[in-house]
C-alpha cells in the first residue's frame, strides 16, 4: 500500500493569522463592523459539523450536485481528460472526489485544505480504500495564494484537473472569486485537456437559502457558534459561546448569504494586548456565501481565461436549476 505524502504549509500557530483575526475583530463598526475569515470556521471540530451540514434535509446544496453528477456522468467522462492529476481545493473529508475516482480514473489525488489535522486523518483513510494510488496532502490557506508545492506534480507532464466542488467559490466576493480563479487558471497548466470542474450554487428562493444556513436541528449555528472557540484558540480572544448567536440572512443586493455571530448583551472581548466592545445586537460577520446565475458565473470564468464552460444543472431548463456543475477548459 502506498502512503500519501503530506506537505504542511499551513500553521495555524503564525503570528500573521492572529494579526488577521485581531484586524477583523477591530474593525470599525461603519460601515461593515467586525469580521472573520470564515476560513476560521473550519478547524477540526468545524470540519466535522459541516460534514453533519451536508447531511441535513434543509442543506440542498450537497444532494444537489451529487444528483447533477450522476445524472450526466457520461457526458461528464467524455469532456473530462482521464488519468489527470486531480487536485481537489478544500477538499474537506475527500468524499466528493472518490466518489468522481471511478469517472475520473485520476493518475494522482492531490487534496488541499487548511483544516490540516482533519485531512491528514480522511486522507490516510481514503489511501487504505485505494492502496495503489499516488495521494498527496498540502495543508494550504489558498485564500493569499495558490502556491502548490512540486509534490503536486510538475504541471507540464500531464493534463490537471482542479476540482472545487460545493460552491466554496461563493465565500469570495465577486472581485476576490475572479483573482481566485485566475490563479486556478494558472495552476491549471499548459497542457491540453486540463481545467476546471467546478459546482455552484444559483440565486434562488430567500427562505429556502436561509433555512440551508439556519436549520432547525441548529446545526449549522453550532459550526458558526464553534468559531468562537477556534478565534480563542488562534488568538487567545476571552469570547463567550454563550454571549453570541447565529443568525443567517439572504442579502438580495449583493445576491449572498451571509453569516453573523450577534452580541446577546453588552460586552467587551479581551486578548492579549487589546479589547474591543461590543454593544448587545452588534455583529461579527463570519461568512459569505454568493449565490451565481450561469450567465455570470461563466462571464467570470471567461474573464479568468477559461474556455466556454460545459454546464449541467439539477433543471431542464438552466435558468431555473438550484445548482450547476461547470467544467471550463483552460
Ligand atoms: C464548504 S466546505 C466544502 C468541503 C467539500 N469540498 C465539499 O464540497 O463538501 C469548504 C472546505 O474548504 C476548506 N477551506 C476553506 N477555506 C480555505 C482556504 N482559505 N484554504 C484552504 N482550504 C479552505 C475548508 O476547510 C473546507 O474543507
Amino acid at each position: 500500500m502506498k502512503t500519501p505524502v503530506f506537505v504542511q504549509l499551513h500553521h495555524d500557530s503564525a503570528e500573521h493569522i492572529r494579526q488577521e483575526l485581531i484586524l477583523g475583530l477591530t474593525a470599525n463598526p461603519q460601515p461593515g463592523g467586525a469580521t472573520v475569515n470564515p476560513k476560521f470556521l473550519y478547524d477540526a471540530l468545524g470540519s466535522r459539523l459541516f460534514e453533519a451540514i451536508t447531511e441535513l434535509p434543509e442543506y440542498y446544496p450537497t444532494r444537489t450536485e451529487a444528483a447533477i453528477f450522476a445524472a450526466h456522468s457520461q457526458a461528464m467522462t467524455r469532456s473530462v481528460p482521464p488519468g489527470a492529476t486531480l487536485i481537489d481545493l478544500g477538499a474537506g473529508n475527500c468524499g466528493k472526489a472518490a466518489g468522481l475516482f471511478a469517472m475520473l480514473a485520476p493518475s494522482r489525488y492531490v487534496a488541499v485544505d487548511i483544516s490540516v489535522d482533519f485531512l491528514r486523518t480522511t486522507l490516510a483513510v481514503l489511501q487504505r480504500q485505494y492502496p495503489a494510488m499516488d495521494m498527496v496532502g498540502v495543508g494550504l490557506d489558498f485564500s493569499q495564494a495558490l502556491d502548490l508545492p512540486p509534490e503536486a506534480g510538475e504541471p507540464g507532464t500531464g493534463p490537471r484537473l482542479l476540482f472545487y466542488p460545493g460552491s466554496s467559490i461563493g465565500n469570495f466576493t465577486p472581485t476576490q472569486a475572479l483573482f481566485f480563479l485566475r490563479q486556478v487558471r494558472a495552476a491549471c497548466g499548459t497542457v491540453a485537456g486540463s481545467g476546471l470542474l467546478i459546482g455552484v450554487d444559483l440565486v434562488k428562493d430567500a427562505a429556502e437559502l436561509e433555512a440551508a444556513y439556519d436549520d432547525a436541528l441548529g446545526v449549522t449555528a453550532a459550526f458558526n457558534r464553534n468559531l468562537i472557540s477556534n478565534v480563542n484558540r488562534l488568538v487567545g480572544t476571552d469570547l463567550r459561546l454563550a454571549d453570541w448567536a447565529h443568525h443567517a440572512l439572504f442579502n438580495r443586493l449583493e445576491s449572498r448569504i451571509e453569516m453573523h455571530l450577534v452580541a446577546q448583551r453588552d460586552l467587551t472581548v479581551r486578548w492579549p494586548g487589546g479589547q474591543r466592545a461590543f454593544s448587545q445586537g452588534e455583529r461579527i460577520h463570519t461568512e459569505n456565501s454568493y449565490k451565481w446565475t450561469v450567465a455570470g458565473f461563466s462571464q467570470l470564468l471567461h474573464e479568468a481565461g477559461f474556455a466556454e464552460p460545459l454546464v449541467w444543472t439539477d433543471a431542464p431548463s438552466m435558468d431555473a436549476g438550484r445548482f450547476a456543475v461547470l467544467w471550463a477548459s483552460a
